[in-house]
């Protein structure tokens, strides 16, 4: 007997192992298509349920700007698979937006609706324009496979939003993302004021094309005229996987604005970098001539300065500037939800490996996070995974309400792309205003790819699209 037991054990417990490491396996697998809707696991932050995930309701393709109005700014974009050379000759293979990446820049005035057509000339994987950081209607928001169908080669799409915020946006594929945006499927977005301001503006789209650090599509540095005393308006556009910290030389400045919001009370800095999020955007005042360092490559405003030393601390984003209405009660929530990266071994669609997880889920298996028009939400995002991930919420921006524990004293921090280091815990809070369907990811694309990616959804939207269908390939 006890012989038997000691052979028959070990076997049934290997057993068991090969049995739950084949279910796990099973379990990963994701189907050939599937519609975001049925992905995961409902969480409702404390929140009533209104019936829960079904598929009766408005369809994302309702939600849309007015059709009845015409379109101030009328744009046609075609994106192409080729090589294309940078302004500075560097021969790049990848992908263009109107025979250049970066892609033109997009400009128009608050208020005014943007009617763009994106034509896609011969991309086999097909492509789609998201508009990133732009609070557009869900159904303009280029996710494939979420929101539409990617583009197919041959085809025309339409997409149509008011720009109501003015600041600095960005536009990119959101169709095999991790390869398409690396590799130039891309363009900045400005969005001015009514108010014609008495600053110049310029750009500083920072892009590493095949490792060449680029500053808009200029290896190394891109140059723009500036008299000596006169202040420019540099909006910085981080459009990698990765932070930059983006630090002045020759000037002192001020921090206008994050993520398309105006900072209230911006002071002058001279001793600090500023964190430029993946994704994020930033809005430096300085006074030429200056020289704005963004990683390998810089932009130059006005006659070159030397190159100071670069600032050993960064600009606390929680203490800058002065205080003010935020317009809602964070306390006041209607959902909290907690969104916590960690990483484990599991199977990612039958693959092994140490994978991201959400609240301990690898994907598809993530929590969808239901919210109802008009709530107030606070999310707790936190990270334990060993890397910085810098999240991204579609369709809204978020006040930072405190990080690890410290709250914000200084300007309300509004943001869409939040830096979220190994070991850190950041509070946000936003109201629901947005109705749809909304991608919550890691912007260091590759991550997305391996699974970093779970969905806002509010109570009563429904999407038609399935991941997988027409090719649809967000990540
Ligand atoms: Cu800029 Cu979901 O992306
Ligand atoms: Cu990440």
């Amino acid at each position: 007997m006890r012989d038997r037991l000691r052979v028959v054990l070990p076997v049934v417990a290997a057993l068991a192992i090969v049995l739950g490491l084949g279910w796990s396996w099973w379990q990963s697998l994701v189907p050939g298509s599937y519609s975001v809707m049925d992905m995961g696991y409902e969480d409702l932050g404390g929140g009533p349920s209104m019936g829960g995930m079904h598929h009766e309701g408005v369809s994302v393709t309702s939600l849309v700007a007015d059709p009845a109005r015409a379109a101030d700014v009328r744009v046609a974009l075609t994106a192409r698979k080729e090589s294309f050379r940078l302004p500075t000759g560097e021969q790049v293979d990848g992908y263009t937006v109107n025979g250049t990446s970066p892609g033109p820049v997009i400009r128009a005035v608050e208020g005014q609706l943007v009617e763009v057509a994106l034509t896609n000339a011969n991309v086999t994987d097909g492509v789609t324009l998201h508009w990133h950081g732009v609070e557009v209607p869900n159904a303009e928001d280029g996710v494939a496979g979420v929101t539409q169908d990617a583009v197919a080669p041959g085809k025309t799409y339409t997409y149509r939003f008011v720009a109501s915020r003015a600041g600095t946006f960005w536009y990119h594929s959101h169709q095999v993302s991790h390869t398409q945006v690396r590799r130039g499927l891309l363009g900045a977005l400005v969005v001015t004021p009514r108010a014609r301001s008495p600053l110049r503006d310029v750009l500083a789209l920072s892009h590493v094309y095949g490792g060449k650090a680029t500053v808009n599509g200029h290896v190394g540095a891109d140059e723009v005229p500036a008299r000596p005393g006169e202040k420019v308006r540099v909006r910085l556009l981080n459009t990698d996987n990765a932070a930059v910290r983006v630090w002045v030389s020759g000037s002192a400045y001020r921090l206008l604005a994050v993520d398309g919001y105006d900072l209230h009370g911006p002071t002058a800095v001279t001793d600090r970098a500023v964190l430029v999020t993946a994704g994020g955007r930033a809005d430096l005042e300085v006074t030429a001539p200056a020289r704005v360092e963004l990683g390998a490559a810089a932009l130059v405003v006005g006659t070159d300065v030397p190159k100071g030393t670069q600032p050993t601390s960064t600009l606390d984003l929680l203490a800058y500037g002065t205080p003010a209405p935020l317009g809602f009660d964070p306390d006041d929530a209607d959902r909290r939800f907690r969104y916590s990266i960690g990483r484990r071994p599991g199977f990612l669609d039958g693959k092994p490996g140490l994978w991201w997880s959400i609240n301990g889920h690898l994907f598809p298996d993530v929590p969808m996070f239901v919210v109802a028009e008009g709530e107030v939400v606070r999310m707790t995002i936190s990270n334990h995974s060993g890397a910085a991930h810098p999240m991204h919420l579609h369709g809204h921006h978020a006040v930072v309400l405190s990080r690890d524990g410290e709250r914000a004293t200084g300007s309300p921090w509004w943001s869409d792309s939040i830096e979220v280091g190994s070991g850190q815990t950041y509070e946000i809070a936003f109201v629901a205003d947005n109705p749809g369907v909304w991608m919550d990811h890691c912007h260091n694309l590759p991550h997305a790819a391996q699974g970093l990616v779970a969905h806002l959804m509010y109570e009563g939207v429904t999407t038609p699209f399935r991941i997988g269908h027409e090719g649809n390939e967000p990540e």
